[in-house]
């Protein structure tokens, strides 16, 4: 008997391991692997600029810009032109977030997340032993969230949009005809989720094909879906032909998404999390995002260190950086959420007072233990391949774009009917308090699983500025890591004046909270420093079991013109006028 029971332990260990392989695998092949010989230029020009992960949708949100559309008619062109030519993470069966800043210093934050649906349930993704089967939580429709995206972008070009909808859409349309270029990175890409795609659709379609680097996609399915958009309107996605197909679809594969819920759907105006840091005053995501929040802890966290005298990726900044990190990411998990479901004392998480005390225990003698740590008491609470894009116009519009599938290609089902592919977004509620998402985070109350509710994300579009003018819009893909790359992103310029293509290439680290473990870029940080951090007490890790984000950003230069970094990790490309 004991013997069996060995044996059934050595096999469950195996699989999970095995399991955590695979989502690792999974994850670096969203952004692809550390290019070191590439040392990219920052792109300046004098006006406009869109940097995104696909240099055909760049292109066109610039087209948009040039026959005078602003910054928010190049949001909602280049959002879909993600869709067709990033499909591992751009789509129009996802959500995301945008922040913007208008040329008078309006800011605003637009939550075009996805939803739970109406049947979903907090134990669904739980066996009845109360196990979590982890797969069904990722992979097929039961995995899918209601989709946020179409209503995401017509709730922006209502609000602030100029040229009219078929104007937008129609170089998009055009892209999906005539087909886009297949870079190495995609082509590797498909081929890698080739076995993936048929096992879950159960069916070939275009992304089951072989292809090669070069090869062209035309996707005429998704060109018909998005000609019906264009001339329909948002309904179309919601209440027509296309969302009666997405329902039957999903219901054909033993999914739960209902017409009762894409009706249900709106996308969220919400205010965003705005801090200061030294001069700069940071605008970013709030719930259901974590970002803000934890931006903000981090980036006061470290406030009275200074951290420009300690050096870039010093030992010191490392440590200050990882304690502030293992801090903000214990009190992510506990507090945050969806705000229209759970109370969030989003003002105390940021105050001074609250956040001061949360450091009173750090020592650079010594690592802080996550298991020591908690989230922080407040008192009167009680308890309880996504993509970036950046865009600034010549009038001086400013956003700020992260939008997702969450995995790579999502939760792998493919309509082919429709010529796209579904979120599994599911995967970011905690489907069982303490168990761990794809990304290692662990969560409780606040982020259960409550039909209608929106799933926790790390996405961190953020806007910043300087001296009281705009100065700086970024962010990343990377789930958990999102949050720290955007951190030591802004960091790397404002603190160790890099320019803004060196700040989104420079190596990156990241910490939270749980597991215990500082992960590190492989081969771009010395031995000596993984070593004296080993000794002061911090488990280490350095190799390519994880993604750390792919920032794409634009800086004001003090001359006026604008700086693009476009991630070296990926294909990103700045493209201005
Ligand atoms: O919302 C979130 O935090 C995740 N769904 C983001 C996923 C992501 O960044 C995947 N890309 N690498």
């Amino acid at each position: 008997m004991k013997k069996i029971i060995i044996l059934l332990l050595a096999i469950l260990i195996f699989s999970c391991k095995q399991e955590n392989k695979k989502v690792a695998v999974e994850q670096n092949l969203i952004l692809a692997s550390v290019k070191k010989e590439i040392v990219k230029e920052s792109v300046i020009v004098d006006s406009a600029m869109v940097v995104s992960a696909k240099e055909e949708a760049s292109k066109i949100g610039i087209q948009i810009l040039k026959n005078g559309g602003n910054a928010f008619d190049a949001m909602v062109a280049t959002e879909l032109a993600l869709a067709v030519s990033f499909p591992v993470a751009g789509n129009i069966a996802g959500g995301g977030f945008m922040i913007y800043r208008t040329i008078e210093g309006e800011i605003g934050a637009l939550d075009y997340r996805e939803k739970a649906p109406i049947h979903a349930s907090r134990n669904m993704y739980l066996d009845e032993d109360g196990d979590f089967i982890s797969n069904k939580s990722k992979v097929g429709a039961l995995a899918v969230g209601v989709p946020g995206t179409i209503a995401g972008i017509f709730a922006v070009h209502k609000k602030l949009g100029s040229l009219p909808i078929e104007q937008i859409i129609a170089p998009v349309i055009a892209l999906a005809t005539n087909g886009y270029f297949l870079t190495e990175q995609q082509a590797k890409r498909i081929t890698y989720f080739k076995a993936s795609f048929l096992k879950t659709n159960n069916s070939e379609s275009l992304y089951t094909k072989e292809y090669k680097t070069g090869d062209t996609i035309k996707n005429i399915a998704l060109a018909n879906t998005l000609k019906r958009i264009s001339e329909n309107g948002r309904a179309e996605f919601y209440q027509g032909e296309t969302g009666k197909a997405i329902v039957d679809f999903l219901q054909s594969k033993n999914g739960i998404i209902s017409m009762e819920d894409l009706n249900a759907y709106e996308a969220e105006w919400r205010a965003p999390i705005v801090f200061s840091y030294k001069d700069l005053r940071i605008i970013s995501m709030s719930p259901p995002s974590s970002g803000g929040i934890c931006l903000a802890q981090i980036l006061k966290f470290i406030e009275p260190y200074p951290i420009k005298s300690y050096g870039h990726n010093s030992t010191k900044t490392i440590q200050i950086l990882t304690e502030a990190e293992r801090r903000a990411y214990a009190d992510r998990s506990f507090y945050l959420g969806d705000p229209d479901f759970i109370d969030i004392p989003m003002d105390e998480l940021i105050s001074d007072e609250y956040l001061k005390g949360r450091m009173d225990n750090f020592s650079f003698d010594k690592a802080t233990s996550s298991d020591s740590l908690s989230y922080g008491i407040i008192p009167g609470y009680e308890s309880d391949e996504t993509t970036h894009y950046s865009i600034v116009d010549k009038f001086g519009n400013a956003i700020a774009v992260t939008t997702t599938l969450n995995a790579a290609f999502g939760s792998k089902l493919y309509s082919n009917k429709l010529g796209f592919f579904f979120n599994n977004e599911m995967d970011d509620f905690s489907s069982k308090p303490g168990e761990p998402n794809m990304y290692g985070l662990i969560g409780g109350k606040a982020n259960a699983i409550d039909p209608q509710k929106r799933m926790l994300s790390s996405m961190t579009p953020t806007l910043v500025e300087k001296d009281g003018a705009f100065w700086m819009t970024l962010g990343t893909p990377g789930g958990a890591t999102i949050i720290t790359s955007v951190l030591q992103t802004i960091l790397n310029v404002y603190e160790f004046d890099m320019d803004m293509q060196q700040a989104v290439d420079a190596p990156r680290f990241h910490h939270q909270w749980f597991p215990d473990i500082i992960r590190f870029e492989p081969n771009s940080f010395p031995k000596d420093s993984l070593n004296y951090l080993k000794i002061k007490g911090y488990q280490v890790i350095e190799n390519n079991s994880i993604i750390l984000g792919k920032v794409d950003g634009i800086r004001i230069l003090p001359n006026g013109k604008l700086e693009g970094g476009a991630d070296r990790r990926g294909d990103d490309t700045a493209v201005g006028y």
